[in-house]
C-alpha cells in the first residue's frame, strides 16, 4: 500500500504547516477585527446548488466536480468553493439583516494538478450579504488587501473590473458571442468551444489574447447606475490607500457575478496561476438558487497558493519559546509545573513525557526548534533556573518569577 496522498491533493506537515498556521491566524484575526462572524457549513451540499450557483457553462461544474450519488440516491458534490453554500446557509437561516461571514477550509477540483493548483485545496473567504452600498465593495477588497499586507506578502497587484447588472451582462454577451463567431476559426478549440457555454471566459484566455484586439468589453455595456456604482468603488479604494489596476478582461471564472469583479494577483508566480485570491459582487446569486434578493459581495483566498507565493523568505518562527529539561527525576514535578505555569502565560512550552537523559532532552529541544531550554536542577532549590539561548549557546541563571518575562524579552530582542 502506498502512503502517498491521492493525486493533487498534498500531506502538510511541519515546518511547512507552521506557515499555514501563521496565514490562517491572521486570516482569522483580521476578519474578526473588520467585524465577520465565522461561519461553519457542510464540506459536500447538493449538486443542485453548485450548478445553478457556480454556473451550468463554467469549467468548475462542466469539468471539475467530485460528484457522487451518496447511498440515499442523492446527488451530493463535494464544494468546489465556498461561496454558493454560505448563500444557501443564509437563505436557510431566514435572517433578513447584513450579515458579514467568514470562513476556512478545503475546496475540492478535479483539476490537472500543478504547483499551485490542486484538488484539494484551501480557501479562506469572506460573503458581505445583504448589503449594495460601494463601501461593502470597497471594505472586502480592503480586507483582503491588509491580510497580504500583514502576511508579507510581496509583488501583490489587485486588479478590478465591472461586468454590470443582468441586462448589460446579457448585450455584452450578445455583442462579443457575434464577435467570436467572426473571428471562430482562428480560436483555439477550448475558446471555440466556449463561445456557446461561456463566451466571457473568451476574453481572459492566455492562449488567443492576440486575436481579441477590437473584442467588445463588459465596460462598453455598463448602465449608468452600474458606472456609478463602479466609479464610488474606485474613490473608496483610493481613499483607503489601497493600489489597484483596472483588468477590463478581468471576467472571473464563476457565472454569479454582476458589477464589481476583483483578483489578487501575485506578481512574482508563474502566470498559469499568479491569483492568490479573488471576488466579487453577486447581487442575484440568492435569487437563482430560489430564494429572495441578496446583493452580496465577497472573495476567497487560496491559501496552498499564498504559501508557495511567500516562499522561505517569509522565515519561520521557531516552534517552540521554551523547552524544559528535567535534570534529574526528583525534579519532574517542578518542571511540569513550570511547563504549565508558561503555558498559562501564553508561551509556548514543552518537555519530555519520560525519563530520558539529559544529553536527549537537549536532543529533543533542538530537534523541536525551541528557543530556549530550561534547566530544572539543584538551582531550583535556590529560586533559580538556567536558561540556555539554543541558538547562541550561552546559558544564564534566571529566578524562577523572572523566567516568563525573560523569555519575552530576549525572544524580541532575537
Ligand atoms: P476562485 O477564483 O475560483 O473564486 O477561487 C479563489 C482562489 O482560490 C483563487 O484565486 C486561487 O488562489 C484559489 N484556487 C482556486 N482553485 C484552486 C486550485 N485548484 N488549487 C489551488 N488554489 C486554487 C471563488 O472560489 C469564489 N468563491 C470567490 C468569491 C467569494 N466570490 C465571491 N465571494
Amino acid at each position: 500500500m502506498s502512503f502517498r496522498p491521492p493525486k493533487g491533493t498534498d500531506d502538510i506537515l511541519p515546518p511547512d504547516s507552521r506557515r499555514w498556521r501563521r496565514v490562517l491566524r491572521a486570516f482569522d484575526d483580521l476578519a474578526e477585527r473588520f467585524g465577520y462572524d465565522l461561519i461553519v457549513y457542510p464540506v459536500f451540499d447538493s449538486t443542485e446548488i453548485f450548478a445553478r450557483g457556480v454556473g451550468e457553462g463554467t469549467d468548475v461544474v462542466q469539468k471539475e466536480m467530485y460528484t457522487f450519488k451518496d447511498r440515499g440516491g442523492r446527488s451530493i458534490t463535494l464544494r468546489p468553493e465556498a461561496t454558493a453554500s454560505v448563500v444557501r446557509a443564509y437563505l436557510a437561516s431566514g435572517s433578513q439583516i447584513p450579515m458579514k461571514l467568514a470562513y476556512a477550509g478545503p475546496m475540492f477540483r478535479y483539476e490537472r494538478p500543478q504547483a499551485g493548483r490542486r484538488r484539494q485545496f484551501w480557501q479562506v473567504g469572506v460573503e458581505y450579504l445583504g448589503e449594495d452600498s460601494p463601501q461593502a465593495d470597497v471594505e472586502v477588497i480592503e480586507l483582503g488587501y491588509r491580510f497580504y499586507q500583514t502576511i508579507g506578502l510581496e509583488g501583490l497587484e489587485v486588479q478590478v473590473n465591472s461586468l454590470g447588472d443582468p441586462t448589460s451582462r446579457a448585450a455584452h454577451r450578445g455583442a462579443l458571442t457575434e464577435f467570436l463567431e467572426g473571428i471562430r476559426s482562428h480560436l483555439s478549440e477550448d475558446s471555440r468551444t466556449r463561445i456557446e457555454t461561456n463566451p466571457l471566459r473568451v476574453l481572459d484566455s492566455k492562449e488567443d489574447h492576440s486575436k481579441l484586439q477590437g473584442a467588445p468589453l463588459p465596460a462598453e455595456f455598463l448602465s449608468d447606475e452600474s458606472v456609478e456604482h463602479y466609479a464610488a468603488v474606485k474613490q473608496g479604494l483610493q481613499q483607503a490607500s489601497i493600489p489597484f489596476v483596472e483588468n477590463p478582461r478581468l471576467v472571473r471564472g464563476l457565472d454569479y457575478y454582476t458589477r464589481t469583479v476583483f483578483e489578487y494577483v501575485a506578481t512574482r508566480l508563474d502566470v498559469a496561476q499568479n491569483a492568490v485570491g479573488g471576488g466579487g459582487r453577486y447581487d442575484q446569486l440568492a435569487e437563482v438558487l430560489g430564494g429572495r434578493h441578496v446583493p452580496a459581495v465577497g472573495f476567497s483566498l487560496g491559501i496552498d497558493r499564498i504559501v508557495l507565493a511567500l516562499g522561505e523568505e517569509a522565515g519561520l518562527r521557531p516552534a517552540l519559546d521554551a523547552f524544559i529539561i528535567v535534570a534529574d527525576e526528583q525534579r519532574r514535578q517542578a518542571a511540569v509545573g513550570l511547563v504549565r505555569e508558561l503555558r498559562a502565560r501564553h508561551l509556548r512550552a514543552d518537555m519530555e513525557p519520560g525519563p530520558r537523559s539529559v544529553k536527549a532532552q537537549f536532543k529533543s529541544a533542538d530537534r523541536r526548534q525551541a528557543l530556549y531550554a530550561i534547566v530544572v536542577g539543584d538551582e531550583w532549590d535556590d529560586g533559580e533556573v538556567t536558561i540556555r539561548d539554543l541558538d547562541k549557546g550561552e546559558e544564564v541563571r534566571v529566578a524562577r518569577e523572572r523566567i516568563s518575562t525573560y523569555l519575552r524579552i530576549g525572544g524580541e530582542a532575537e
